[in-house]
């Protein structure tokens, strides 16, 4: 018999220990070994109740998601939990660490649950285009009744035990050590003759339907606008709907259909492909395990601009001590009062309450001048895009900061190895590159400048970590991994104006692809200036050959610098971000048109799609073919994170293998002969084109 379920006895209860790390995915020894261990303390005269629980850090995550590639073998999940119904001694599940998916419904097949305090449950299934096809769908809500059985199966987040104790889930939190308390608790239910609870038979008062119009449609409606264009969710408020109208039995065999569909599907074989890309991320090829990261006790940020605060609230929302530091008193006091309005929205917002708002605040020191920074194990500077006065600072900052601190730049593009070389100690000097507004976005890309300590990037890695973002490793380049081949699209669709599509055409393309902005919206949003500004900084540097973004300086020219200025791309009323279509961008775009010698024409949305992703993903074979990112999937991650790409798309060099590298080389080819040097194919592209590879397989 397989070991991945242990079995001992503590006087007349059994205790059952799944052993399959790291997270004990119920894997097939796992099924195999809970039903044989199952029947072997029902079997056994001298038991009377079973406890099952997870060794190591939890309960069960979840079905093994490497096995959805493989054929299924028996018996299926739905079969384990269906046969717990027949074991006649009460079983007892002992939650700790994350009982989700499967792990979960493993749990509501046992006839009672107790949880850890710490721990957390949910059936995040529909975020990797699925839904809880081990009878969660039928089980979940006859134990919490409909409404936390939606917002659990639709929505996908997990819950903590507190709210699982008030939802029915758990029958009770144990304080201490918790096989002694599952054990204690059997013992209870044998003692006091408590009957089983089988969650596969009907819940009385669970109504029909019709009973629910209402929460069913709120679900259907916070899954269109959660989960833009995604299946899954609606295939499991059908699944729970199901539930209601027909017996278990019938309603599982339904669910068994509509799950090998939905595991089937490219949505799910998308999301499954961004969940481990995800993971793939945080792996250095180079960097293992056994580096570890250093210490970060207390966080100094130079800058209180609107990247500074948000580095500054992210780091305090982590628990770090952050000095933020400043050129004058009143740069600190007006950074420290727009921080303060953050928390305040916060708390508005219910997401914190003002006890913790304080709390957040008292970690954050305000300061002129650098010597504040001396103690700081982690400095990240966040000053103006100027490398000039960044090289500067980092000398400063160099006969400051104390031995062993990472000192770190946020730029979004510049050359970090030339910032390191200002400093006497390179191997120090690394790149965090935050997204606006830093403390929301999820993404931050570490960058690898040549000199730097391998244990100064496993630092960098770590703290994403730590502040719950998802961090991606960069070389050094013009613009790293996400700027660099974001960059590309943006500049299509600006060309795609001057040469006679709208800016709301193109944004619709874009958006049909379940982005959930397009890129002129975008820009408008960011500033046109920002780009502007760098593009003339750069100016010296621009090959004469490649087309040239006239038009986007035209605009900033004109004072269209997006939102703030009430005018981009689009036209906004005062006060508001919605974007109407304005009649002078089309007239700026002629005249800019005629002065390039660029024809107007009618141009398909398919162009509008292939011009704008395609020019990205040729640039990710670039970064690809030139180690400036590691895999193809990191470029993925960071689309997803960075710039809201639909997760089930994968990304945008998985969306490349799924519409076939050999049709994206020769559209490519014909844009490079048609628009010039700019769409010169990625020799990374033309191999794998040409050997009928993939850059995700
Ligand atoms: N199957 C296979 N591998 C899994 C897994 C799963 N369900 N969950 C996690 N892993 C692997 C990860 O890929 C990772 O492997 P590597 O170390 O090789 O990269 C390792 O376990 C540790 O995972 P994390 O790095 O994510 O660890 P963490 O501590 O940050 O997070 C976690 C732990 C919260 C459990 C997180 O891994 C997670 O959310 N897992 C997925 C949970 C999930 O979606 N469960 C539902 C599965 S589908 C299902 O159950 C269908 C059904 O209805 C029958």
């Amino acid at each position: 018999m397989s070991d991945a379920v242990g079995y001992d006895t503590e006087g007349r209860i059994a205790v059952l220990t799944i052993d399959n790390p790291p997270v004990n995915a119920l894997g097939i020894a796992v099924r195999e070994g809970i039903v044989a261990q199952m029947d072997r303390a029902a079997a056994d005269a001298d038991v009377d109740a079973i406890v099952l629980l997870g060794a190591g850090r939890t309960f069960p995550a979840g079905a093994d998601i490497r096995e959805f590639d493989q054929p299924t073998r028996e018996p299926h999940l739905i079969a384990v939990v269906d046969h717990l119904d027949t074991i006649e001694k009460p079983i007892v599940a002992a939650i700790h660490g994350t009982a989700l998916g499967g792990g979960l419904e493993l749990a509501l097949g046992c006839h009672f649950r107790v949880a850890s305090p710490t721990a957390r449950m949910g059936t995040p299934e529909v975020n990797l285009g699925i839904f809880p096809g081990a009878a969660g769908t039928q089980r979940l809500p006859r134990v919490a009744g409909l409404d936390h059985a939606l917002e659990l199966i639709v929505l996908g987040k997990p819950i903590d035990a507190a709210r699982a104790k008030d939802y029915g889930i758990v029958d009770g939190i144990i304080e201490g050590d918790l096989r002694a308390g599952a054990v204690a608790f059997a013992s209870t239910v044998v003692a006091d003759g408590t009957p089983r609870k089988i969650s596969s038979e009907p819940r009385a008062g669970i109504g029909t339907p019709e009973d629910h119009a209402e929460n069913i449609e709120k679900y259907r409606d916070l899954a269109n606008r959660r989960m833009r264009g995604q299946d899954s969710p609606h295939q499991a408020l059908d699944s729970v709907v199901d539930g209601l109208k027909m017996p278990y039995d019938e309603a599982v065999a339904a669910d068994r259909k509509r799950f090998e569909a939905c595991k089937n599907s490219d949505q799910s074989k998308a999301l499954r492909y961004a969940f481990f890309a995800e993971r793939d991320a945080s792996k250095i090829p180079d960097i293992g395990k056994e580096v570890a990261p250093r210490d970060i006790a207390s966080a100094g940020v130079i800058g209180a601009g609107t990247m500074g605060r948000g580095i500054v609230v992210s780091l305090a929302d982590s628990g770090f001590p952050v000095t933020v530091v400043e050129t004058s008193q009143e740069a600190i006091d007006t950074g420290l009062a727009e921080i303060g309005k953050t928390y305040d929205a916060m708390v508005q917002r219910g997401r914190i309450d003002a006890a913790e708002k304080d709390a957040r605040m008292a970690r954050i020191t305000g300061a002129v001048g650098f010597d504040a920074l001396a103690d700081a194990d982690l400095v990240i500077e966040a000053a103006f895009e100027d490398l000039n006065v960044k090289k500067e600072i980092f000398a400063k900052l160099d006969g400051v900061a104390k031995p062993g601190a990472v000192l770190a730049t946020n730029t979004s593009y510049m050359d970090i190895d030339a910032i390191a070389a200002a400093t006497s100690r390179p191997g120090d000097v690394i790149g965090l590159h935050y997204f606006v507004p830093a403390n929301a976005m999820r993404l931050l890309e570490v960058v690898r400048p040549a000199k730097a300590a391998p244990d100064a990037i496993a630092t960098g890695m770590a703290l994403a970590k730590k502040t719950g973002k998802v961090g991606v490793l960069a070389r050094v380049c013009h613009g790293f991994i996400a700027n660099r081949s974001r960059l590309p699209l943006v500049r299509e669709a600006t060309f795609l104006v001057e040469e006679g599509a709208s800016p709301a055409r193109i944004d619709a393309v874009l958006t049909g692809l379940g982005m959930p902005m397009g890129p002129l919206a975008v820009s408008d949003l960011s500033g046109l200036d920002v780009s502007w500004r760098m593009r003339l900084s750069l100016a010296d540097q621009h090959d004469p050959e490649v087309r040239y973004m006239h038009l986007a300086d035209r605009m900033c020219e004109l004072g269209r610098f997006g939102i703030k200025a009430g005018k981009g791309w689009y036209t906004y009323e005062e006060g508001s971000r919605r974007p109407t279509p304005d009649p002078e961008t089309e007239a700026i775009a002629i005249e800019v048109a005629k002065e390039q010698g660029t024809a107007r024409r009618d141009i398909s949305d398919d162009e509008i799609r292939e011009r704008c992703l395609y020019a990205a993903i040729n640039e990710g074979a670039k970064i690809l073919e030139e180690g400036i990112a590691a895999r193809a999937s990191d470029i993925d991650v960071m689309w997803l994170h960075g710039f809201g790409y639909p997760r089930w798309r994968g990304g945008i060099m998985y969306t490349a293998d799924e519409i076939g590298l050999a049709e994206i080389h020769d559209r490519v080819c014909a844009f490079h002969a048609e628009h010039g040097k700019q769409w010169a194919p990625s020799a990374l592209l033309a191999r794998l084109a040409e050997e009928g590879g993939s850059f995700t397989g």
